[in-house]
């Protein structure tokens, strides 16, 4: 019997990360959720049966539980629309770090049912990691989904404030590690302290520089899972836990790339600090085009670029979008998508929507490819993009986004820009690119006004 037991994980690792690796490409994407899920299925079956064989209890709480969370979890997985999707991971995630801490509280009250792991500092870092991860995805949930907002969030001297309690947890670690105990009364302070820190380590990030801090606290549930994972003597949790964590750190990195961010100042939570001095102010005309004008345009170009931002998946674009791409290229019009590794609200949210609309893959050129395309191209159209669009980032060290890689729009012959007005993207900061001379702007929904250009390519027959 035993013998299957440890086969089971086994299999189960094989497949969660052959999943893993086909989720890497779209075309393999779907096969590797199948195969991920039935790998962690078989986790989770082996975890119940394997530990409660010589306890033998329980079981009513782990049907409920695995009841209610199904449940919870298809109803919010059909309910969610994709741009809130990100707020959906935020709050996942968090529940995966507070079940870490949960099996930290559990060991640290009845440390003999848990298998025989005795180190108490490394419980301690679970507990730690595990309420970090909890309350911090709680708070970017809340920042996301707009329930929270930055000015109620801000706390002075965030970057010493974290360094204090930061240094406080750690000399706790090591104390009672040495120690191997500790009372009821320390374990409830040390807990609020780890909370504390989940708050002020989120809280003051705002604006531009969430997505960096989602994939970290990512990547801290995966470390606690990982030590969960040595603590309750599951393999695959170790094993899944340490593929989250260290694929969590690689997309932080590149995240902090892709923003031009340090990875010490997300820890110390000092981001906002990033905020300079008064940012320039925008000089120029803003030019509108119909879209019988652009329609026109596109017909007589020869290289046409597609640049989707977070509004085009308000707008729910994506499918129009691939008509018109399939139009333009039926008239001999050549089409590529530019796609920065930040637009949207969670990292591939574009591939994802137009993976949807069956845009081809290879069409979608990442930044640097894409800067180097926009050069050549007679036609920019950017829906609803804004901030990964916004030339400030080159031009104007004051800015908050200054250093920034972004999609050199300018480059292209003629820009025009898909959004309902002249409001502000994410960053909450203005954007020159609506002022510049090669610029124009199509104002309303990104939907109707790709619609009205279809129409308008279709009626005209150009
Ligand atoms: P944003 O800078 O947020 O701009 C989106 C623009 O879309 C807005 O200016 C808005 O202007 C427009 N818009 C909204 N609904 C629209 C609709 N129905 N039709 C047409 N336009 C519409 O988007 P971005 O350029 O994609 O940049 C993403 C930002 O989010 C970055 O600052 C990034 O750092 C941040 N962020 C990214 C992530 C990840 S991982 N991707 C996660 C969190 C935050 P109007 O209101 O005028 O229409």
């Amino acid at each position: 019997m035993q013998i299957y037991f440890e086969l089971f994980p086994l299999i189960g690792a094989v497949l969660l990360i052959m999943g893993l690796r086909n989720l890497s490409h779209p075309k393999t994407a779907v096969k590797g959720n199948s195969q991920a899920a039935i790998g962690i299925a078989i986790g989770i079956l082996v975890a119940i049966f394997y530990p409660l064989e010589t306890t033998d209890n329980n079981y009513l709480f782990i049907v409920i539980g695995i009841i209610t969370g199904s449940v919870i979890g298809y109803i919010a997985a059909k309910k969610v629309a994709m741009t809130a999707m990100p707020e959906m991971v935020s709050l996942f995630n968090g529940l995966g770090g507070l079940s870490a801490a949960f099996i930290s509280l559990v060991w640290l009250f009845n440390h003999h049912t848990i298998g025989d792991f005795k180190n108490m500092a490394i419980v301690l870092l679970n507990l730690f990691l595990g309420f970090v991860a909890f309350l911090g995805s709680m708070v970017a949930y809340g920042k996301l989904s707009g329930k929270l907002k930055d000015r109620y969030t801000k706390i002075p001297f965030a970057t010493i404030l974290n360094l204090i309690i930061l240094f406080i947890a750690i000399v706790a670690i090591i104390y009672f590690g040495v120690q191997g105990k500790l009372t009821l009364n320390e374990l409830i302070l040390f807990s609020v302290i780890s909370l504390i820190y989940g708050y002020t380590f989120v809280a003051p990030i705002g604006g531009a520089d969430m997505p960096v801090v989602i994939s970290l606290l990512n990547s801290l549930t995966g470390i606690t899972a990982a030590i969960s994972g040595i603590m309750t003597d599951n393999k695959l949790m170790l094993l899944g836990g340490i593929l989250v964590g260290s694929s969590g750190i690689i997309l932080t990195l590149l995240m902090c790339n892709a923003m031009n961010r340090y990875l010490w100042s997300v820890i110390f939570g000092s981001f906002s600090s990033s905020a300079k001095a008064k940012e320039q102010a925008i000089e120029g005309n803003v030019k509108t085009i119909t879209p019988a004008d652009l329609a026109i345009q596109l017909a007589y170009s020869q290289k046409v670029a597609f640049i989707p931002g977070y509004g085009m998946a308000v707008a729910q674009a994506q499918k129009v979008v691939k008509e018109m791409e399939d139009l333009l290229e039926e008239k001999g019009v050549e089409v590529k998508y530019c796609i920065h590794p930040v637009a949207g609200r969670m990292p591939g949210h574009m591939n994802v929507l137009l993976a949807e609309a069956d845009v081809s893959y290879d069409k979608l050129l990442d930044l640097d490819e894409s800067n180097e395309y926009l050069k050549q191209v007679d036609v920019a159209i950017v829906i609803g993009a804004n901030d990964v669009v916004n030339p400030a980032a080159k031009e104007d060290p004051n800015s908050k986004i200054y250093g920034m890689p972004i999609l050199d729009v300018t480059k292209s012959k003629q820009v025009v820009v898909l959004k309902r007005s002249m409001n502000p993207g994410y960053a909450g900061i203005q954007n020159p690119l609506f002022f510049k001379d090669n610029t124009k702007m199509l104002f309303g929904d990104a939907k109707e006004s790709l619609l009205e250009i279809l129409t308008e390519l279709k009626e005209a027959d150009l």
